[in-house]
């Protein structure tokens, strides 16, 4: 793959090309990439770029003449413009994935208030990496850059993109590394047992759980089939099916529909038992809370006291966006009920210590 840059501020890019995996694929020839200045093409004898707009308002627009000589000089038959801006499409993985089997990417970095509307004729593709609006296309264009090159052939461990987050639109399991306990959390007993089989099941489920917690949104559909062993022994059950956008579901014969499907491989997950996982994890994390307001007692200080109150104030919001809707408003009531005891004895605490602390500054200075 070449993928060409063009821009005002060619320096931005120096970090970016050489360091790391980026270095590596460049030095390897997985990938070629070319940074261009814009002004290096404008034909006016100031080199100008950019000029007001008509019609009047604020700032500098970006003149169409340098860049559309520059994209000229550059692309060739196969070549995909795509331009950064924040009027793009959402940037997501499976765009990533469609960007890195092109042959030719040209990436237009935009800069001061936008550019000449004309310029989009030329254009293939529109990104935006978020709903936000930075000082130019330089860094999209880096974001988009590193994300299409760590998935060419051979740049990364390509069993790597398997687990990662967003392959199959579910976010990546929980990773540890040594030691096996820290500060009193412990690693999950199944990543000590070797059993690789029950280790990649346990992984799945993990992905699938953190998914629903974390970006309930990625869930895209809700459906109901019924699961057929063989069409002539009939129904054997009715399930109901999160599909996640992106799993690969393959329409029965590679028919054009998607009512009788065939799967090979599936994990069904009872939603009790998501419940009983998000249970155990609040019950934990209570835990942990519960044993560092006893270990305030010790040190007696009403800054981790406040610290204490921050993290569980953090948890409770956390739990209500996340948790509530998977664990049923009864276990939900009585969850939130024991971390508002828990926040009530901690200010109470805090406020006892405070009192005590004045006390003795003002005996000290009487
Ligand atoms: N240029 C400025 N902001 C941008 C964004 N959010 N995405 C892509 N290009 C941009």
């Amino acid at each position: 793959m070449k993928i060409d840059i063009l821009t005002l501020f060619p320096n931005m890019f120096d970090g970016f090309l050489g360091e790391s995996i980026i270095k590596r694929a460049i030095d390897t020839e997985k990938v070629q990439v070319g940074v261009h200045n814009i002004r290096d093409y404008a034909k006016d004898k100031h080199k100008r770029v950019d000029d007001t707009p008509y019609g009047g308002g604020a700032g500098m627009i970006m003149m169409c003449q340098p860049i559309f000589d520059a994209v000229e000089s550059i692309r060739n038959k196969k070549t995909k413009v795509v331009l950064l801006t924040p009027q793009g499409v959402l940037y997501n993985q499976k765009l990533a994935t469609t960007l890195s089997k092109e042959e030719h990417l040209i990436f237009l970095c935009g800069h001061y208030e936008g550019f000449d509307e004309r310029v989009t004729s030329i254009v293939d593709m529109e990104i935006s990496i978020g709903d936000y609006v930075l000082t130019g296309g330089e860094l999209p264009s880096m974001v988009v850059a590193d994300s299409v090159i760590r998935l060419l052939p051979g740049v990364i461990d390509d069993k790597a993109h398997q687990i990662e987050s967003f392959y199959d639109n579910l976010l990546d399991h929980p990773n540890y590394t040594k030691p096996r306990t820290f500060k009193g959390m412990r690693v999950p007993d199944i990543l000590l047992t070797g059993h690789h089989q029950n280790i990649d099941k346990w992984r799945q489920t993990e992905r699938i759980i953190k998914t629903m917690q974390k970006r309930p949104d990625l869930i895209t559909k809700k459906v109901t089939y019924c699961l057929v062993k063989d069409a002539r022994i009939g129904n054997i059950a009715i399930i109901n099916l999160l599909i996640l956008d992106g799993m690969d579901i393959t329409p029965r014969n590679n028919a054009k529909r998607n009512d009788v499907i065939s799967v090979t491989k599936m994990i069904l997950i009872e939603p009790s038992f998501i419940k009983k996982v998000i249970k155990t994890k609040v019950e934990k994390k209570l835990k942990i809370f519960i044993e560092r307001m006893h270990e305030l007692d010790e040190d007696d200080d009403s800054t981790s006291a406040q610290l204490l109150i921050f993290d569980i104030e953090k948890y409770k919001k956390y739990l209500i966006d996340h948790y509530i809707g998977y664990v049923g408003l009864d276990y939900g009531d009585l969850i939130i009920k024991k971390i508002q005891l828990l926040l009530n004895e901690l200010m109470i605490r805090k406020h006892l210590h405070i009192n005590n602390s004045s006390k003795e500054t003002r005996g000290r200075s009487m």
